[in-house]
């Protein structure tokens, strides 16, 4: 293909690729944001395919082939709660190609490998070995194979810091002697193990920062790979997609009122986290109630605010959460939904879950933007939401959720939850919200239980016209 051809498909994609992004800063053009940036995707791909370099195209359909069957496979079969899951394994694979392509160039060029060349390789292999087990243990985390809440051992945080910078050791001493073979395979096994030990003290509720920050890896080593095989198109996109995952893991931090250095390190030396009793603890009770109940208590509401959480998601909730808010609505009640930046398992959850029920971008609304309207609030409805109004976050310092920002569901002058049992959410930090006297507990699965709701909602209208 000709070269100007090509710089020109990859131009555009590189345009795609940024009007993409800006599109998915509003639920209102994610989709549109998406499409462009696939459109750019496929012009980058057929591009590349067809550079004059490729002498055979076996080993390419090959890999076609495979990925092909895997992607589709993982696209069919794995469930939408289990998304977060499945991006994590995306960015261990992405950073898998990028750590094979630094070792199959660091191999072309032995025994001289360029000084240049090995920090661009070094990069490479080194963010991605990390990425790829840290991103398998988010994966084991996040599909519970993994104990979810920080695994804290003596010395982690001194022992972690000696291994980080006994890696990046390594590394400068190659720049300086690439030739040292052995110690490239070194490296290799330093990063892969950081990536481990690096996930293993975080968890509870600071798992999305980890996430963020993988994908921001995951997105450099694409870069890097850009520079070792010369392609500008992996220079752009990497570039792109390592700064938004940082971006992404600001905003995270900001959102659970944490810094970098708190979510890496913070784990270490906490107490384990909230279940310890103390034997002097008082005998806590909740109060069931039922949709029947719920439902006299909405009728008489002037204003409601639905707090949705990962429950939803697993539930599969939210069409029938947006039917009770249009019947809500019907009937002239005040009704927001309360979007916890944290909410589910991956950023922006609950406003794709809602998106996808049609509910009005605009009844969405931010933490700073609701959380003072709680006090003059008569029902707040918390669907399979937990972590993100447990009051633990405000005063229980050995909790993993302390400092981070919740809404104040509890201000509000009635709290009905909508949840399975008592079992506490992703942090495992007991919820004290449930044995308020205000709240009312509805147990079930949240789906059915709303479906009932809304149910009973429609006969009472029925026989009041
Ligand atoms: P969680 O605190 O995880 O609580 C979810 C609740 O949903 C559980 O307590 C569960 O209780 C309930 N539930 C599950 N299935 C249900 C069903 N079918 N019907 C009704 N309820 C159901 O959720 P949250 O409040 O959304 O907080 C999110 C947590 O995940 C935070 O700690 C956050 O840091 C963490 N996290 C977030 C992300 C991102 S990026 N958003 C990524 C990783 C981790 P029962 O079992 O009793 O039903």
């Amino acid at each position: 293909m000709n070269d100007y051809l090509l710089n020109a498909a990859y131009l555009v994609a590189a345009v795609l690729f940024i009007l993409g992004l800006m599109a998915l800063n509003s639920p209102r053009t994610a989709r549109r944001g998406i499409f462009l940036a696939e459109i750019g995707m496929l012009l980058a791909v057929v591009g590349t395919l067809l550079r004059n370099e490729i002498v055979s195209f076996e080993w390419i359909i090959v890999g076609f082939i495979i990925g092909s069957l895997i992607g589709g496979a993982m696209a069919i079969f794995m469930p939408m709660t289990a998304m977060p899951q499945r991006i994590a394994l995306s960015h261990s694979f992405g950073a898998l190609a990028a750590a094979l392509v630094g070792i199959v160039k660091y191999n072309e060029h032995l025994p001289h490998v360029d000084n240049a060349l090995m920090v661009v390789i070094g990069f490479e292999v080194l963010l991605g070995s990390l990425t790829v087990t840290g991103s398998l243990m988010a994966f084991g985390k996040l599909q519970e194979l993994i104990k979810g809440a920080p695994i804290v051992y003596p010395f982690q945080n001194i022992s972690n810091i000696i291994l980080f910078f006994g890696t990046v050791s390594l590394f400068i001493i190659l720049i300086f002697f690439p030739g040292l073979t052995v110690l490239f395979y070194v490296l290799i096994g330093a990063a892969l193990l950081v990536g481990i030990l690096m996930v293993l003290p975080i968890g509870g509720a600071d798992m999305p920062v980890v996430l963020a920050l993988l994908n921001s890896y995951s997105g450099l080593a694409a870069a890097a790979t850009g520079f070792a095989i010369d392609n500008k198109m992996l220079i752009i996109a990497g570039s792109l997609d390592g700064a938004s995952g940082f971006f992404l893991s600001m905003m995270m931090s900001k959102a659970m009122n944490r810094s970098f250095a708190n979510v890496l390190f913070g784990a270490v030396g906490s107490a384990p986290s909230g279940q310890a009793a103390t034997g002097q603890e008082e005998a806590k009770t909740v109060t069931r109630y039922t949709p029947e109940d719920v439902s006299y208590m909405l009728e008489n509401a002037r204003s409601v605010i639905i707090i949705p959480g990962y429950g939803m998601a697993v539930a599969q909730a939210q069409h029938v959460v947006q039917e009770l808010s249009a019947s809500l609505i019907a009937r002239g009640i005040l009704v927001r939904f309360a979007i916890h930046p944290v909410a589910g398992r991956m950023p922006g959850h609950m406003n794709v879950l809602l998106a996808e029920a049609n509910v009005p971008y605009d009844l969405l609304c931010e933490p700073e933007q609701i959380n003072d309207d709680f006090p003059n609030t008569d029902v707040v409805i918390v669907v399979g939401a937990n972590d993100v109004v447990n009051p633990a976050a405000r005063y229980k310092k050995d909790s993993p959720l302390y400092g981070m920002p919740i809404f104040d569901a509890d201000k509000a002058h009635t709290i009905v939850v909508l949840k399975r049992s008592l079992n506490p959410g992703f942090a495992g930090e007991d919820n004290e919200l449930f044995y308020d006297k205000k709240t009312m507990m509805v147990f079930g699965d949240a789906k059915k239980t709303l479906t009932s709701l809304v149910q009973l909602l429609k006969e009472r209208a029925a026989v009041a016209v």
